[in-house]
């Protein structure tokens, strides 16, 4: 799988340093020539000489050991690719910025062929902001990120910061030097649409975009031209347009799926949105405006306030009237003058009449959403793109998606259990079935969401 692969390993000082033994096993049995390089640190963790022993090669540490006459550092930058794994806190940021005052460090800022960070350490150190910062921007700027587990760690707690298993280390190995999706175009979607109702409110559903995500990532590291469509703004190495709405979401799918090979819809779009968006806030309280514009709050007290055409308040009504016809404001509107409403709403003419005076409650109209997977499908010319949906299911989950998928008319539908609360919406793990237009079905067993993309697209391009 790896043969004639030259893979060069840095190994920093990370509590996890000693399974690196079993990865460097690994490489060779899959026929890699295999490097080490050690910060001094590590050093303190796990020994040369095992290394040395495991790879069958000299093992590194120092910056200033020449071999034929080049520095360490540029030798051993003619490696294939440099996994670093574990990579400290200390080490990722170095990275990150530019610092070389290890041969580790000097050889990975020489380093022009794929990097893949392989980040361990406590959880807090992991969520600190300034960890955090480091990984996007190295992200961002091509390196790898192989991001850690959560589940118990070496200082005795729980968490997010463990090191993904050997195995996962050599999967995303082998991911990146055999790019198996080089040359295709994907365009993946991910997230929870999110509808407007006025500038702060909106609704929304429990997607977290992970999934999404972690397909986009994968096909990125399998070498795909990836365009991600997501509803939240990342660092990503690759092409991302923001779409908050449904139907923002929907012009640049649209826009994008002529040119791609696959689409892979796995935003979790709302099938509604709020019909009249108010373009200010909404307050609590009866409101007035114009027919036909949305209403704002003028006063508070519970009482209704009318006003005349020139905005002056009318004479001879009863503002503290119960309805309309007491207040005599049919007559107003009747009129042209201002109407009365609930905040955030739409005051209209019915027949003379102002509407939305029924009570202290407010009504969102709902309108349908455009459907994009059904409608990318249909406009399809041929078969390319190939078209993925996915389908989140309360109940009946495989009838539903074998339902689903001829209504919609995509090649797979991918489809995942919602009512399980360790799978799907905001999980890190998943569970999926994959349906075909034959109607076979694919069961992929719980696994890291990672691992689930890895299936996915393996199952798409096969
Ligand atoms: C026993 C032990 C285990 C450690 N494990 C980790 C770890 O898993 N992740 C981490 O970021 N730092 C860890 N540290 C702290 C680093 O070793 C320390 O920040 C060091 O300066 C890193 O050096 P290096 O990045 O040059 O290898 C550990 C320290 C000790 C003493």
């Amino acid at each position: 799988m790896l043969e004639n692969k030259n893979i060069l390993i840095g190994i920093s000082a990370g509590i996890s340093a000693y399974k690196i033994c079993e990865l460097v096993r690994m490489y060779r049995k899959a026929g890699a020539n295999v490097r080490v390089v050690l910060t001094p640190n590590a050093l303190n963790l796990v020994t040369k000489l095992t290394l040395e022993t495991l790879s069958n090669n000299e093992v590194y540490v120092n910056n200033f050991e020449i071999d034929e006459y080049k520095p360490e550092h540029i030798a051993l930058t003619e490696s294939d690719i440099l996994v670093i794994a574990p990579a400290t806190a200390n080490t990722i940021g170095k990275i990150a910025n530019g610092i070389c005052d290890n041969l580790l460090l000097s050889t990975a800022c020489a380093f022009s062929k794929p990097t893949l960070i392989v980040p361990a350490m406590n959880t807090n150190m992991w969520n600190n902001p300034i960890v955090q910062e480091n990984i996007r921007k190295l992200s961002k700027l091509g390196y790898h990120i192989l991001e850690p587990a959560s589940g118990y760690l070496a200082c005795g707690t729980s968490g997010v910061g463990r090191m993904r298993e050997v195995e996962e280390i050599f999967d995303k190995t082998v991911e990146i030097m055999t790019p198996k999706l080089k040359g295709k175009k994907i365009l993946i979607t991910a997230g929870g649409t999110r509808e407007k109702i006025d500038p702060v409110r909106y609704i929304t559903n429990a997607s977290s975009g992970k999934m999404g995500l972690a397909i986009a990532d994968t096909a990125h590291a399998m070498g795909a031209d990836v365009t991600l469509v997501s509803t939240f703004k990342t660092d990503k190495p690759y092409l991302n347009y923001v779409a908050e709405t449904a139907l923002e979401m929907e012009k640049i799918v649209k826009e994008q799926t002529p040119f791609q090979d696959c689409v892979i819809m796995a935003a979790a779009v709302s099938d509604y949105r709020v019909e009249n968006y108010s373009s200010q806030k909404i307050k609590r309280g009866k409101c007035i405006g114009p027919a036909g514009e949305t209403t704002s709050l003028m006063s508070s007290g519970g009482g209704k306030y009318i006003m005349s055409a020139d905005n002056n308040e009318a004479t001879g009504l009863d503002k503290n009237a119960e309805s309309a016809s007491n207040a005599g404001l049919q007559a107003e509107c009747q009129q042209g003058g201002k109407c009365i409403g609930l905040a955030g709403e739409t005051t209209s003419w019915m027949g003379g009449e102002c509407i939305n005076l029924e009570g202290n409650s407010i009504t969102l109209k709902l309108v349908e959403n455009p459907d994009i997977l059904k409608e990318i499908c249909a406009e399809r010319k041929g078969e390319t793109p190939i078209i993925v949906g996915f389908c989140a299911e309360s109940e009946n989950l495989i009838e539903n998606a074998k339902i689903k998928i001829q209504h919609k008319g995509c090649d797979l539908l991918i489809a995942n259990d919602i009512s399980r609360k360790d799978i799907g919406f905001d999980s890190d793990s998943n569970e999926v079935y994959i349906i075909n237009r034959e109607l076979n079905i694919k069961h992929i067993e719980k696994d890291t969401k990672q691992n689930i993309a890895k299936r996915i697209l393996e199952e798409i391009f096969e």
